[in-house]
């Protein structure tokens, strides 16, 4: 661990993005069977038409290392280059230790640290931020973050509003603390804004827990709520950590939304008017992958050829809690 850069201004610069997606796809259709909804359903409520499920046995840790690894590789870094491993989960292996010490165990680290942050689908963002905050202290010099999430296993079959949206998957990015001039050219993070508002925690919850019923749970939602509190809140968050950047809608290259349904990622854009040619979009694949949906996007968006070095990029997701979030990225 390196605090010192040497430089005018420390930036957290993504280095390496990298995800894994577990084997089994399932098609819309396959919900036909079980629960009263139909694949047209699905596609023009959602945008969904298919999301990779994990396989029995596979864990959230099993999906994170090989995202951690693919982002490894994508960097040229081994698992001895990283000082610590933030996991964005609401769905852990085990009540504890954290997915992140699992993630760690399996990459065969045995230095740094790594823990988890619990913000539903915002997690990745509050993650990306905790990281960008360790860096630019100077505590950590490079921080594997990644979101990695099984809600399959958290979904109740019989309840058609929910079970046909989420999927499964891991995504990870390594930031890196790197120089620059403290203008808005920099690459790395420039701006973040978090925001959570617990008086809406009945909106979107898992009716179990440690605590209150020693038990796991099902995922419950009033998403038409969700939704009208996404189309209100994602827009101006965007909006907040681009002004803190001294940007503008137009400076955008590429927004990469939380994906939780195709009608809030248009609405979003168009609030922020931004074109949708300028948005990275993976929801007909993935589902809703929640902390692991903007990582996926990420990655999915890299690799395509899509975000290219020094694009200006604006993640923003909401979740349970409510929590939401954005931030400011060149890439
Ligand atoms: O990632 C965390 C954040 N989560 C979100 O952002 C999710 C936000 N919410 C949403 O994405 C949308 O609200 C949903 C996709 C969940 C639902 O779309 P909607 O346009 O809000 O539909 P709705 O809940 O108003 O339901 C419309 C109708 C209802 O029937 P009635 O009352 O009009 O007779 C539902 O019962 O569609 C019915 N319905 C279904 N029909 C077929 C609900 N689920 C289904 C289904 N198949 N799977």
């Amino acid at each position: 661990m390196t605090g010192e850069t040497g430089a005018k201004t420390c930036r957290a610069v993504a280095v390496g993005i990298g995800h894994y997606l577990p084997e089994r796809v399932v098609p819309n259709s396959e919900f036909e069977a079980m629960v009263d909804t139909s694949d047209e359903w699905i596609r023009a409520r959602s945008g969904i038409e298919r999301r990779h499920f994990a396989a029995e046995g596979e864990t959230t840790s099993d999906l994170g290392i090989k995202a951690a690894q693919a982002a490894l590789d994508n960097a040229g870094l081994t698992p001895g280059d990283i000082d610590a491993i933030i996991v964005a989960t609401s769905t852990p292996d085990l009540t504890f230790p954290s997915v992140a010490t699992m993630i760690q165990a399996g990459l065969g680290m045995r230095h740094g640290f790594a823990f988890d942050v619990q913000a539903v689908c915002a997690g990745f963002i509050y993650a990306l931020s905790t990281a960008n905050a360790f860096i630019l202290s100077g505590q950590a010099n490079r921080v594997l973050v990644i979101g990695a999430e099984t809600f399959s296993r958290i979904m109740d079959w019989e309840d058609r509003t929910t079970c046909v949206l989420f999927g499964d998957g891991a995504g990870a990015l390594i930031l890196e603390a790197g120089d620059g001039d403290g203008s808005n050219a920099d690459r790395g993070i420039l701006a973040v804004d978090l925001h959570s508002d617990g008086q809406f925690r009945d909106l979107l919850y898992v009716d179990g827990g440690v605590s209150r019923t020693q038990s796991s749970g099902v995922l419950k939602m009033e998403g038409k709520e969700v939704f009208r509190h996404a189309v209100e809140k994602l827009a101006q968050t965007a909006h907040t950590a681009l002004d803190r950047a001294g940007l503008g809608a137009d400076d955008v290259d590429w927004i990469v939304p939380h994906q939780a349904n195709l009608r809030i990622i248009t609405r979003t854009a168009q609030k922020m008017g931004v074109g949708m040619d300028r948005v990275i979009v993976t929801v007909q694949d993935h589902g809703n992958t929640s902390a692991a949906s903007i990582p996926l996007a990420l990655s999915v968006g890299v690799a395509q050829g899509h975000i290219k070095p020094g694009d200006l990029l604006v993640a923003e997701a909401i979740g349970g809690g409510l929590a939401w979030g954005s931030a400011v990225l060149r890439w």
